[in-house]
């Protein structure tokens, strides 16, 4: 074997490697700039504000442009968790009766405390901090 053949052999391995790694971590396809575990996204850190009314009871509400979702399980009792799904980092994609979804492979959470209640996921949806002031809610990190 010749340098320069060991020298493009050593080249195309590496360039299969990196496409490998590539199709591997875009699995999934996060939207509205949530993070599939990544950087974080857009308000992970700070504080955000949400209008208590447009978070409805027995339901709750994904932001479309922070890292969160937000719950009203009942009348004055919030909750606020990650949006990103513990099974392959999906973005959640909808709230329907207690449940938050992701449609990504089919898990569902609780709306009151992030459990799974439907795989794939095994592991609940990482809690935040959500404060009622006034006629908002605070959503922070934990
Ligand atoms: S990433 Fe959510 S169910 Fe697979």
């Amino acid at each position: 074997m010749t340098p320069d053949r060991r020298t493009f052999l050593t080249s195309a391995g590496l360039a299969a490697l990196a496409v490998g790694t590539s199709a591997v971590t875009s699995g999934c396809t996060p939207s509205g700039g949530a993070s599939g575990g990544g950087a974080p996204a857009p308000g992970t850190s700070a504080t955000l504000s949400v209008p208590v009314d447009s978070i409805p009871v027995g339901g709750g509400k994904i932001l479309d442009n922070a890292a969160f979702v937000v719950t009203q399980p009942t009348a004055g009792e919030f909750k606020a968790f990650n949006k990103t799904c513990t099974h392959q980092g999906c973005p959640v994609s909808s709230i329907e009766g207690p449940n938050i979804v992701c449609r990504c492979h089919g898990a569902n959470f609780s709306i009151v405390d992030g459990s799974v209640t439907k795989g794939p996921a095994t592991k609940p949806l990482r809690p935040a901090t959500a404060v009622l002031e006034g006629a908002e809610v605070k959503i922070s990190a934990s």
